[in-house]
């Protein structure tokens, strides 16, 4: 008989070889492409990342100038994929109408659906590391009953987005540096976190030889899940729900309590056992952006830093070795820019495709590419004769 290995939640199986990004969960280390995190977010750009990434190195200027070049001629949408979004209802969930637009671009364009053509393959990359800001712009604007502001190529990525979010035709948004330059350093923090459960469900999707925006719709539904990418979303409501100080021992008690499903959202992961270094400059970040805007004294960022400071020491969370990851501050600087909490995940959605199209690259480009086909531990009934309807 055949004998497997059983890893429920794959803890100790290693499904695949990656030359992309690693992680060393005791240190709080990540690393892209050999560059650590914190380098990166200070010094670096989204696209440049997103180069590095896809390409295996750090761009020259010339090859910058092209790849942003190249990205920014395909920001717009096909105009018939309007009315696609049209028929969504108004209030569904930006992520809802992603997953389906998304997985709808295969029917538009047909010129990169080929995995076996390397041409094909990388237009879809830079295809969807473009259009997926527009996607997710028109999402939110769909929602909020306001027209689609198409894109303005003349800004950067992270500044073009907040154009096609805040814009409206009687009056364009003035895009400030500031909040810029931090939604890009959010777009950096996102990029990519090796095999996460979205990255592995592109991959799976992938080694099918589906196309490539299928898999990406299929990495945007596993990412909605509120233990994954969902958490920023349901972080910022947990910190509102607490709201204020004196509430947080309450919700501590909650989260330590077997018999309640409540969990402190934004705390705790598989990997990260000391800290998560993207938390630390998310934390810097939120501190930033509020200073500037002079909200420093935001009762969320209150209730984030002291619920932190609580549960660091709680008995409980030290022996789970359970830190406070990526989305735990996110979603208080998106606040202050001004996104609904509903847009969150969408923005950590578009800010990993360049991940999970990395992965899934890489992938398609080994030599003897096995699709993947996990086995299980058979614990269902034993061969039994079929029972007429009469007799049961
Ligand atoms: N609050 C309270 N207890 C927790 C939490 C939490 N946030 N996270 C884990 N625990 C406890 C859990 O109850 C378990 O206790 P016990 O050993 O007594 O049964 C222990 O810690 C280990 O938890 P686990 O669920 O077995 O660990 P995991 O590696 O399977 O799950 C996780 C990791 C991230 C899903 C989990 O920590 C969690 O649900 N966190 C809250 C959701 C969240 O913030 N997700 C974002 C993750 S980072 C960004 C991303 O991936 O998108």
């Amino acid at each position: 008989a055949d004998v497997f290995t059983f890893d429920p939640g794959f803890t100790s199986t290693a499904a695949c070889e990656s030359a992309i990004t690693y992680i060393d969960g005791d240190q709080g280390e990540l690393l892209h492409r050999g560059y650590p995190i914190e380098q990166l977010a200070e010094k670096s750009s989204y696209l440049e990342l997103c180069f590095l990434l896809l390409y295996g190195e750090l761009p020259t200027a010339a090859q910058l100038a092209d790849f942003k070049g190249r990205v920014t001629r395909h920001t717009m949408v096909h105009e018939q994929m309007h009315y696609f979004f049209r028929g969504f209802r108004r209030d569904s969930h930006p992520m809802a109408t992603m997953v389906g637009v998304v997985g709808a671009m295969s029917a538009f364009y047909h010129d990169s659906l080929d995995i076996n053509d390397p041409w094909q393959r990388e237009v879809a990359a830079i295809r969807m590391i473009a259009k997926l800001p527009t996607i997710a712009a028109m999402a939110y604007k769909y929602s909020i009953g306001q027209p689609f502001v198409y894109p303005k190529n003349s800004l950067d990525y992270a500044g073009n987005f907040l154009h096609m979010c805040f814009s409206v035709p009687a009056e364009d948004y003035v895009v400030d540096p500031v909040l810029s330059k931090a939604m890009d350093r959010i777009m950096m923090l996102h990029a990519d976190h090796e095999q996460n459960a979205s990255t592995s469900t592109v991959r799976l999707a992938g080694s099918s030889g589906a196309n490539p925006f299928a898999c990406i719709a299929a990495g945007i539904a596993c990412l909605w899940g509120p233990a994954h990418g969902g958490a920023n979303q349901a972080c910022l409501e947990m910190l509102r729900e607490i709201g204020t100080v004196d509430r947080i021992p309450e919700f501590i008690a909650r989260a330590k309590d077997k018999d309640d499903p409540f969990r402190l959202m934004g705390f705790g992961h598989r990997v990260y056992k000391n800290f998560d270094p993207r938390a630390k400059v998310m934390k810097e970040s939120a501190d930033e952006v509020l200073g500037l805007m002079g909200i420093e004294n935001n009762p969320t960022l209150q209730v984030a830093k002291e619920l932190e400071r609580i549960a660091l020491e709680d008995e409980y969370f030290v022996s789970k070795k359970l830190y406070p990851n990526v989305d735990f501050y996110s979603g208080i600087i998106l606040d202050a820019m001004g996104f609904p909490t509903s847009m969150f995940t969408p923005i950590f959605a578009l800010s990993r495709t360049v991940g999970w199209i990395s992965q899934w690259k890489e992938m398609i480009g080994e030599k003897n590419q096995k699709i993947g086909r996990p086995r299980q531990l058979y614990v269902g009934q034993k061969k039994r004769d079929y029972v007429d309807l009469k007799h049961r």
